[in-house]
């Protein structure tokens, strides 16, 4: 009875800590720590790197998927043209004890046309990105986690272009950092690069494109 207790109270401390993580302030938990991996699962064995981590250090506001879906078209990307289907969704473990999750959204580059833009990223390519929210119980974060990729036009089948995965995490992180905003609210980002974290080369990474192993880190201040 006894041993049934001091268990049941070390389960209710432990789900508290990591309840209170993501407002404890952590940037982000390394996947690899709990099972989990920095490549998602596109479905065919192989995966796309999760090359932008969006910081749990972000104001609480971005992380949500009104939030990134906001902030994101600040610095050029809306939501998929409903239009043109570009594929299954994909799926990712960040370690946080949620296993696969599928990405909660897929945006797309507006070509300066937040409405209409997304369909002429369909016809002539551009960059887009997955996102994966690491919330589950044991590494609750609250980061997102971005596979970011720069595609070519709809004639070569929306195939990734060469170096696609890098080219597009440093397009994405050049429009972001700084002042941006859209719809009143205005962001301030900074970023830095993370190394060790993602394997250098092209082992696992989908279409064989081989990746220079870099994470960007975010971090977006609501001003
Ligand atoms: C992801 O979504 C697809 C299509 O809706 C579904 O078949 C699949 O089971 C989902 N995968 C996960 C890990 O939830
Ligand atoms: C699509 O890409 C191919 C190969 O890079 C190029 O030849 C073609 O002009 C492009 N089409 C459009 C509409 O941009
Ligand atoms: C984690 O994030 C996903 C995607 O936004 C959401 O559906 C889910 O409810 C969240 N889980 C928790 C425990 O907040
Ligand atoms: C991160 O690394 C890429 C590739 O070397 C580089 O282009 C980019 O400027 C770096 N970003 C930061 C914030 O250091």
């Amino acid at each position: 009875m006894m041993f049934t207790f001091a268990l049941l109270s070390a389960c209710l401390v432990v789900s508290q800590v990591s309840s209170s993580l993501a407002s404890a302030g952590v940037a982000f938990f390394n996947p690899a720590d709990n099972g989990g991996s920095m490549f998602d699962n596109a479905g065919n064995g192989l995966g796309e790197p999760l090359n932008v981590i969006i910081s749990g250090l972000s104001s609480p506001a971005v992380l949500t998927e009104s939030g990134v879906v906001n902030f994101a078209r600040a610095i050029g990307f809306s939501e998929e043209c409903l239009d043109i289907h570009l594929g299954a969704p994909q799926s990712a473990n960040l370690g946080d004890g949620n296993g696969f999750v599928n990405q909660t959204i897929e945006l797309r580059q507006d070509f300066g046309n937040a409405e209409l833009g997304t369909c002429l990223e369909s016809l002539i390519g551009g960059n887009h990105f997955r996102v994966y929210v690491q919330n589950g119980s044991l590494a609750d974060s609250g980061a997102l986690f971005l596979a970011v990729s720069q595609e070519e036009n709809v004639t070569t089948g929306h195939t990734i272009a060469p170096d696609g995965y890098d080219v597009g995490r440093d397009l994405l992180s050049s429009a972001a950092i700084g002042t941006t905003s859209f719809d009143g609210v205005t962001y301030s980002t900074t970023a830095e690069n993370i190394t060790g974290l993602m394997p250098a080369g092209s082992t696992g990474v989908n279409h064989g494109i081989a990746v220079d192993g870099i994470v960007t880190l975010l971090t977006v201040t609501i001003q």
